[in-house]
């Protein structure tokens, strides 16, 4: 690794994420991995992305699958997110599983997303998976799980300072 890439690395660390698991399947067998490089896209259509490195048997399955559910894991799920970022035959060995348009979601998510691949673009060595939402739903009172600088963490604000700025913004209903 470069001296840049090695900067790069600890400076992009500083830009905090959600923890999601992507799930697929690939041919009969279920498939999941740990991924923080994931974003919204557009709300008309709705669309998100994430980036997901061209070696990865789950970037194989995406592309063949061509459908994928993206799982956001609450406080305390970090146990689950090292799972998923470990390469293993069978990574939902015990774990409640739902399977919503054909995509296995993992039970315990805080958010569910079922996507078909809307486009794949190269970036690097990785590749921007666009995501076309068919279906998607969440819980409320429960708290994300963070990545930040290499670790996990969690929102430690009290749940009534959560929520201010999209009022303060106008952004209603969110
Ligand atoms: C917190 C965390 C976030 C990660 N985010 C990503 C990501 O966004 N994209 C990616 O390609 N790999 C990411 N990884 C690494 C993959 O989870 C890891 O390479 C995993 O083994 C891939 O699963 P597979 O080998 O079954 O395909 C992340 C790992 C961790 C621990």
């Amino acid at each position: 690794m470069t001296e840049l890439q090695l900067r790069y690395r600890q400076a992009i660390g500083r830009f905090a994420t959600g923890v999601t698991v992507i799930t697929t399947v690939d041919g009969e067998r279920l498939a999941g991995m740990t991924a923080s490089a994931v974003a919204s896209l557009s709300l008309e259509p709705p669309l998100l992305l994430v980036c997901i490195n061209n070696k990865l048997p789950t970037h194989r399955a995406l592309e063949q699958s061509r459908q994928f559910g993206v799982n956001v894991l609450g406080e305390g799920d970090e146990k689950l997110a090292l799972k998923f970022a470990t390469p293993a035959d069978d990574k939902f060995a015990g774990l409640k599983v739902d399977v919503e348009h054909g995509v296995p979601l993992l039970d315990r998510a805080i958010a569910r997303f079922v996507c078909d691949v809307h486009e794949c673009l190269p970036g690097g060595d990785h590749s921007i998976f666009i995501g076309a939402i068919r279906h998607c739903e969440h819980v409320t009172g429960r708290r994300p799980l963070l990545y930040f600088a290499s670790g996990f963490g969690g929102i430690h604000q009290p749940d009534d300072a959560l929520g201010r700025t999209a009022e303060l913004l106008g952004m209603t209903g969110i």
